[in-house]
């Protein structure tokens, strides 16, 4: 299975922006054994469509627990497959802390993005009060379940502690490794020999420095980038290091 390289931009780039950075990475982009795909805002997806180099994947953000209608503002799954969106993040902790999304909302739209055949990257992961408890398996295993709820096997997770995101703080390897493999096991009790296939990123203050030894732990099949996706040239250098 190879390692899936997700790139959150969150909210930067303009779709001009968009242009340039695409522009950057196809001047020395080479496939090599990782799958690299860029979950965009909405407005930058057409613009990346037609700029990315070929082997990059398209993904969003969020999208829609509906499936159309009187929704202002939301953008549903069908929209995003229409546009050849591959994969869609759901139930990022942004998501959940400023849009109060609770885990059945993810599950919907984990469901939905599955019905238009884009494959959902369900978000985990504890905030630093849980951790200094020691309940950070137990809490980010409950969140899952809740997660993936009605979810089938087609499905990323993506293992992210809160308090190490946008921080510069990284979990140890083994941290990473630790939940990884806890999400794995639950994994195979959900869906039995399915779930060998289903990968399991971790994010959180992901660079070139530190992805290779963090998607060398056994469990670990990528990872979820943030502030280091924003550089062209810190993706070549992470793409190159795993
Ligand atoms: O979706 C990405 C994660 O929130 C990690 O962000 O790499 O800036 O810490 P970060």
């Amino acid at each position: 299975m190879k390692n899936l390289l997700a790139l959150n931009w969150k909210m930067n780039k303009t779709p001009s922006e968009a242009r340039s950075w695409a522009a950057e990475l196809t001047e020395r982009f080479e496939e090599g054994d990782a799958e690299l795909a860029v979950m965009a805002p909405f407005v930058t997806i057409p613009t990346l469509a037609a700029n990315l180099p070929a082997g990059v994947g398209l993904g969003a953000q969020d999208v829609s627990a509906h499936e159309s209608g009187a929704y202002t503002g939301e953008t549903s799954a069908a929209m995003l497959a229409d546009l050849g969106v591959r994969y869609v993040v759901v139930g990022h902790s942004e998501r959940r802390e400023y849009h109060a999304e609770s885990d059945a909302t993810v599950a919907a739209k984990a469901k939905l993005a599955q019905a238009n055949g884009v494959t959902p990257i369900v978000c985990v992961g504890e905030k630093l009060d849980v951790r200094e408890k020691g309940e950070h398996v137990a809490y980010t295993l409950e969140q899952l379940a809740g997660s993936l709820d009605g979810v089938g096997a087609d499905v990323v997770v993506a293992y992210e502690p809160v308090w190490a995101i946008g921080t510069g703080k990284t979990a140890t390897a083994d941290d990473a490794e630790e939940l990884a493999a806890a999400i794995r096991t639950a994994l195979e009790q959900r869906y039995g020999k399915r779930a060998a296939d289903i990968r399991v990123l971790y994010g959180g203050s992901v660079k070139p420095d530190n992805i290779a030894s963090i998607c060398a732990k056994p469990n670990v099949n990528g990872a979820l980038v943030g502030g280091a996706s924003l550089k062209a040239a810190d993706v070549l250098g992470m793409n190159d290091a795993l």
